[in-house]
């Protein structure tokens, strides 16, 4: 197995360390004179059209990937996102028919609830699109269209480079179906084309610029019992993200919320000391969303917590309410989530070594989760 790791002291390291070339290879063949064409969905106009709503599914990680993708569908293909787990959506009698498109992601393509989901929606006369890292999997083979990520084979556990090629795949699709249904103006297309084509190198950046920060960071932090996660907008489900890394591996109780829930209940949990990890969205994107979070970072740090934010290179609102700062480069704001998402997944990797566990093989959990 050792020799598999490639050198490196875990597969998830190894998986971190892919990211770059996970979400290149999910571009690649898929962009024509600056406009997203999928040729797998060559044929499958269809799909796209006449429908008046999308639901996405998926479990853990992959409905996370999914809320993203909410965003990026409705933007350009401007249609109704719904994003259920897998679980929910089959136990209720859910709103659905053959003008409905569901759309499940998932990284092993076996995940027993998400496949159930599917059959379900087929049986409703749904129409059925995956999202899926693993060739000939169940899942897209019961779908009628699939759109590979392709990140190539994840061993550890917890999913990293899968799941920023899920949001890499969710981008396309939307600017794909955008393209099919005309909601998408060639000039925006090409812009969001030149935003996802510099993802990599931007990747690579924050792997480079902030590992080691990131790592002494959880190194100082390895006795903390909590941690909580705040973002807003496609932070938010970053936040879940990062709460949900760090239960899996390092089993410290973590939670994500969105940030302007905090007055509604969840302040309360800030007492001094408190780590919480903030999302800041860019001031370029919108300075209202940008000025919001930045006030919920006054609320908690009055409070006396600990504030590690993540913001965009250069932003130096938050300078005076920050503990510590993990920069990420400049990005459009449906493509940020795939740079802030790094530093929480080595985070996660950082403190779970440091407290001498297997960040590979967390206890109670597989891989792959083939029973309901
Ligand atoms: C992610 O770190 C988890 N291990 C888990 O939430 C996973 O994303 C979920 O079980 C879905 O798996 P799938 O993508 O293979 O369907």
């Amino acid at each position: 197995a050792s020799a598999e790791k490639g050198g490196w002291p875990s597969f998830m390291a190894k998986e971190v360390a892919e990211e770059p070339d996970a979400v290149a290879n999910t571009i690649r063949g898929r962009v024509q004179d600056g406009a997203v064409v999928i040729p797998e969905l060559d044929g499958s106009d269809e799909l796209f059209r006449g429908i008046d709503r999308i639901i996405i599914t998926a479990c853990g990680t992959a409905s996370y990937a999914g809320m993203v993708g909410k965003y990026a569908l409705e933007q350009w293909a401007r249609v109704p996102v719904d994003v259920e787990l897998a679980h929910e959506f089959r136990y209720r009698d859910p709103v659905i028919g053959e003008n409905t498109l569901v759309v499940s992601i998932s990284q092993s393509g076996e995940t027993m609830d998400t496949l159930m989901a599917v059959k379900y929606a087929r049986e409703r006369g749904a129409r059925t699109l995956s999202i899926c890292n693993t060739q000939g999997a169940t899942i897209p083979r019961e779908s009628d269209a699939v759109v590979y990520t392709h990140a190539g084979p994840e061993v550890a556990v917890a999913s990293t480079k899968a799941f920023v090629a899920q949001i890499t795949a969710l981008l396309l699709l939307g600017l794909h179906a955008g393209r099919v249904r005309g909601t998408v103006s060639a000039a925006d297309a090409a812009a969001a084309v030149a935003d996802l084509e510099a993802l990599p190198a931007k990747i690579a950046k924050v792997l480079a610029d902030e590992q080691a920060h990131v790592t002494q960071l959880a190194g100082w932090m390895a006795d903390t019992r909590s941690v909580l996660f705040l973002g807003r907008h496609v932070g938010y489900p970053i936040a879940l993200e990062g709460a949900l890394k760090l239960k899996e591996i390092s089993y410290i109780h973590a939670e994500g919320f969105a940030a302007g829930e905090l007055k509604h209940g969840p302040i309360a949990l800030i007492e001094p000391g408190q780590p919480v990890f903030v999302l800041l969205p860019s001031p370029r994107h919108s300075a209202l969303l940008h000025a919001k979070v930045v006030s919920n970072i006054q609320e908690i740090r009055a409070r006396g917590a600990r504030v590690i934010v993540i913001a965009e290179e250069g932003d130096a609102a938050v300078l005076p309410f920050a503990d510590e700062v993990i920069r990420i480069p400049l990005a459009g704001a449906l493509f940020e989530p795939i740079l802030a998402v790094v530093p929480l997944q080595i985070f996660a990797m950082a403190l779970a070594t440091a407290k001498g566990l297997d960040v590979d093989q967390p206890r109670n959990l597989a891989k792959s989760v083939t029973v309901e």
